[in-house]
């Protein structure tokens, strides 16, 4: 029997001999794509190859890479443990040609390496095809031998825009093309229909590979563009690829996962469940997200509450909920990263590091902060004895602990308790019609604040004494106060700590009073003139009224300065190398570098680098003093400064005058040129065509 170990290595081994370079997986955080959350595909580090923006020194690649699906685009989050095949982590094997062969050895490439080398037999294998792709049809049909009983073809339905229509895309923009997929008969014991059938979504047939020939760049507009050179992507999961090889039919039976779950039973146990059922879901839920939270924090993600960090946090505390819900008591989930590391860290040496399992750990304290809390509230509204909890208690729970409903529907359901859901869900209704009525104005954030704006101090000083609290959130919640390892959001009345806008990064540091410590992670904007301070509570209690004394961390609002004044000079300085077309499209801006993104035709070349760096090292030498005007937005209008188009601006309006550069900001900045230091180009790269 092959190993999912030994498979991996030898689809890469094969692929080597066909003249393909082995290259390491990237990481499961994407380098510099702003479009993707987290790596979802093997070709995602090829990305640029295929647009043409990037050349390596081999045209055929193969990998064995890391893939997170959850959030953002092909999310599979919450069918994962109920299913026998979706993961949030799993190993994609793939093969890649960059403009070197296209169809006809991509398809036979796999026919090989599937029937000679993994011995498969061949009646037991099914093709699709694009619905016009005749050529990959013929190809199937003619070269390979596949009857054409066992080749289907699929087309495009609009709307859907994944695999399942034989249309490969990896995101809403980026290389793209129609696709072949090949699919495993389990045999009729399993139920299920072939590909293109009504019941085709069960278990009989499953898709092992994926070959897309990638042809095309859809831009943001839908618009599909030839690219340079037809090109092949393919992937086949490890763990599918792995249960077919090994006989069974949930990739949960393969070693690696048995294994895995194994020793999920152990912990489990060991954190006070008594007995636990090796079938049950929530072990195989609790396997496939700690492989997942295993390589994410690898990778250099923490738990929080924005972006890729709440992901991991989702995905960490389901796994907890798991644990807790087959009887677990005590910490066990973070335990388990070694078990992981075990099974992989071979492959993935970058797992086996201590810190992965003390940020977990940290992680699962405060989850079970919340969780313990929560139970003692129901234990007390169930200690009288009553068959059916109330629906406002499962509400207030849920509203004001962050204690998931169906975890009190599984508490209760221990004790034969029913859950009053009827009532539970009026409640939810009724304060989403308040929230309605009220018209209360809901951030991205999804903060609501009807207080008073936050007067901002910071453009002339760090630091602040007597900043009352006004407001404090919780899990997204209004609270009154929070206490000791509570991560929250607070508004004072005044701060010095800058907010997240204009591609500058809201401010760090740290919010003191007599008894407490708040440490700022992060500022960010609730509405346009309130400011959030994402805190972190790490001594003492913090409560609406407190006074607290601001420190913003100067090292890191300095080294934020620098890059955002050197940000207006490079935009000045690319406007006269490249043209005044070029503007701002977006940007970047935090304590270790800028990012500016426009819009221009070409890359640029290694001259008009250098003459942009020269024009603003230049600024920087005359050493000129930054001068800030704050006037109604009609006088501004006539300076000639910088706006950026699109942009909403307010009656008044700050102008700025950086060297020789003018554009309306409100970000802070140095004081003169000089501050800079230096200016240097580290990279330029397209992200799209155009
Ligand atoms: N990129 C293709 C997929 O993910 C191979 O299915």
């Amino acid at each position: 029997m092959f190993t999912a170990s030994e498979i991996r290595s030898t689809f890469l081994k094969f692929m080597e001999s066909k003249g393909h370079t082995i290259v390491a997986s990237s990481p499961v955080v994407p380098g510099d794509d702003p479009t993707l959350l987290f790596t979802n595909a093997g070709m995602n580090q090829f990305k640029d190859v295929y647009l043409g923006f990037d050349k390596r020194p081999y045209t055929r690649a193969t990998t064995s890479q890391k893939c997170v699906r959850a959030g953002g685009k092909h999310n599979d989050l919450e069918n994962v443990g109920y299913t026998a095949r979706h993961h949030t982590f799993f190993e994609m094997l793939g093969n890649f040609s960059f403009g070197d062969y296209f169809k006809r050895d991509a398809i036979k490439n796999a026919w090989e390496l599937l029937t000679e080398h993994f011995k498969l037999p061949p009646e037991k294998l099914w093709v699709t095809v694009y619905a016009e792709d005749d050529e990959a049809y013929n190809i199937w049909n003619k070269e390979v031998g596949i009857p054409a009983d066992r080749i289907v073809r699929i087309g495009d339905n609009k709307g859907a825009r994944f695999a399942s229509d034989n249309f490969w895309m990896m995101g809403d923009t980026g290389p793209c093309g129609p696709c072949s997929e090949i699919f495993y008969d389990h045999g009729p014991s399993v139920a299920g229909g072939p590909p293109g059938s009504p019941d085709e979504d069960g278990d009989r047939y499953m898709e092992i590979w994926n070959l897309v020939f990638m042809q095309f760049n859809r831009d943001e507009k839908g618009v599909m563009h030839k690219l340079p050179r037809p090109s092949v992507d393919t992937g086949m999961g490890l763990e599918r690829i792995s249960a077919v090889l090994q006989g069974v039919h949930s990739n949960y039976e393969i070693d690696l996962f048995q294994n895995l779950m194994k020793a999920v039973i152990d912990e489990v146990k060991a954190a006070g469940a008594e007995d636990v059922d090796p079938n049950s879901p929530s072990v195989k839920v609790i396997a496939d997200h700690i492989r997942a939270c295993t390589f994410i924090i690898a990778d250099g993600v923490v738990p929080g509450n924005e972006g890729r960090s709440y992901v991991l946090r989702r995905i960490a505390r389901r796994g907890m909920r798991h644990g807790f819900k087959l009887g677990a008591r005590k910490l066990f989930f973070s335990n388990l990263v070694k078990a992981v590391a075990k099974e992989m860290g071979d492959h993935y040496p970058e797992i086996h590091n201590p810190h992965i399992q003390e940020v977990l750990r940290q992680e699962e304290v405060r989850f079970s902060q919340t969780l313990s809390k929560g139970l003692d509230i129901l234990n007390e509204a169930l200690a009288s004895g009553t068959k059916i909890l109330g629906g406002d208690v499962a509400f207030k729970l849920h509203d004001t602990y962050g204690f998931p409903v169906d975890l009190t529907a599984d508490v209760c359901r221990e004790k034969n308790v029913s859950v009053d859901f009827e009532g539970f869900d009026a409640l939810m209704e009724k304060q989403r019609e308040q929230a309605r009525a009220k018209g209360k104005f809901k951030m991205a954030q999804g903060l609501e604040y009807e207080g008073k704006p936050t007067e901002f101090l910071g453009y002339d000083t760090l630091t602040v004494q007597a900043c009352r609290v006004e407001a404090i959130y919780k899990d997204g919640e209004l609270v009154k106060d929070a206490e000791a390892g509570d991560e929250v959001v607070v508004v004072f009345d005044r701060t010095p700590f800058y907010a997240e806008s204009g591609g500058q990064m809201g401010d760090k540091g740290t919010f003191k009073n007599k008894t407490t410590i708040l440490k700022v992670d992060d500022t960010f904007k609730i509405k346009a003139d309130v400011f959030g301070h994402m805190c972190y509570v790490a001594e003492g209690e913090v409560k609406v009224g407190d006074l607290f004394s601001a420190q913003v961390d100067e090292e890191n609002r300095e080294a934020t300065a620098r890059n955002h004044s050197v940000t207006h000079l490079m935009h000045k300085a690319l406007r006269e190398v490249l043209g005044a077309h070029v503007q701002q499209r977006g940007s970047m801006v935090n304590g270790d570098r800028t990012r500016f993104d426009f819009v221009h035709t070409s890359p640029m070349t290694r001259e008009q680098i250098n003459e942009v760096e020269d024009i603003v090292n230049k600024e920087i030498l005359r050493n000129a003093p930054t001068q800030t005007r704050v006037m109604p937005i009609d006088e501004a209008k006539k300076t000639n400064a910088v706006m950026l188009f699109g942009e909403k601006y307010g009656e008044k309006v700050r102008v700025l005058n950086i060297g020789s550069s003018c554009e309306l900001c409100g970000g802070t900045h140095v004081q003169r040129t000089g501050d800079i230091g230096m200016f240097k180009i580290i990279s330029e790269s397209g992200i799209s065509a155009g």
